[in-house]
């Protein structure tokens, strides 16, 4: 497919358009070997080899990532005050990328950070209601009758109670181990499902969501890109 050259490297993360605009002005890109000065060229992105500073730039359309988040950052693509998910990845990063779904700031664990909209939309729409998994440390002693209150739906203080949810225990004391799935995707909703129950929500980290899990050889703040695999499962 057919793009301009200053399109090509500001997609893939290269600078601003202006910046790049700039740069190849100055000679610091080549098309298939040669230095092109005009950033208007357009190239055949399947084809033609490119490269930026002396470094080869392989367009791609769609990038995915799965990140394990750690706590102290905000998914957001840039905050005034906060560092965000995005800050975390390395290196040249292409302007469209998102996260795809929000964890809190205290937060941890699985998050898809991405260019894709619409498979962002598919498994964010409220509608689709895909399966997400958390592991949960809780203050208090979770019993049968909150999981028999998490199975039913609870008033969370919305319009509409929360959909039923699984919360199995997975140790229950003064402080307890859950691990709890939901099916939307609501405001603090893990944390407030606990509140309503007379609990409060000392650790999170998302586990999965749909088919897609946690990689946990990823250190809190880790990123990889999700495989073919976990690609295909997710489309
Ligand atoms: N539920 C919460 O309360 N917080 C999150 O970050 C995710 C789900």
């Amino acid at each position: 497919m057919m793009i301009r050259l200053d399109k090509f490297l500001t997609d893939m993360g290269a600078g601003t358009r202006s910046e790049v605009k700039n740069s190849i002005r100055k000679g610091r890109a080549t098309v298939d070997g040669k230095v092109v000065k005009k950033p208007e060229v357009k190239i055949d992105f399947d084809i033609c080899k490119v490269t930026y500073n002396g470094e080869a730039v392989i367009y791609r359309k769609w990038e995915y990532y799965m990140m394990n988040k750690p706590a102290g950052v905000v998914s957001a693509v840039r905050d005034n005050k906060e560092r965000t998910v995005l800050d975390l990845l390395d290196g040249w990063k292409r302007k469209d990328l998102f996260p795809a779904g929000r964890l809190d700031k205290d937060t941890e664990g699985l998050l898809l950070i991405t260019n894709d909209g619409e498979l962002a939309h598919r498994m964010l729409s409220p509608g689709k209601h895909v399966d997400k998994v958390y592991y949960a440390r809780i203050a208090g002693n979770v019993s049968e009758e909150d999981a028999a209150a998490f199975a039913s739906g609870i008033d969370i203080g919305d319009e509409t109670p929360s959909l039923p949810a699984k919360l199995e225990i997975l140790s229950a004391d003064e402080f307890s181990e859950v691990r709890v799935t939901i099916h939307e995707g609501r405001y603090h909703q893990v944390k407030r499902m606990f509140q309503a129950v007379g609990k409060q929500v000392v650790y999170l980290k998302r586990i999965s969501m749909g088919s897609l899990v946690l990689d946990e050889s990823l250190a809190p703040g880790e990123y990889r890109e999700l495989t073919k695999e976990e690609l295909k499962q997710l489309c």
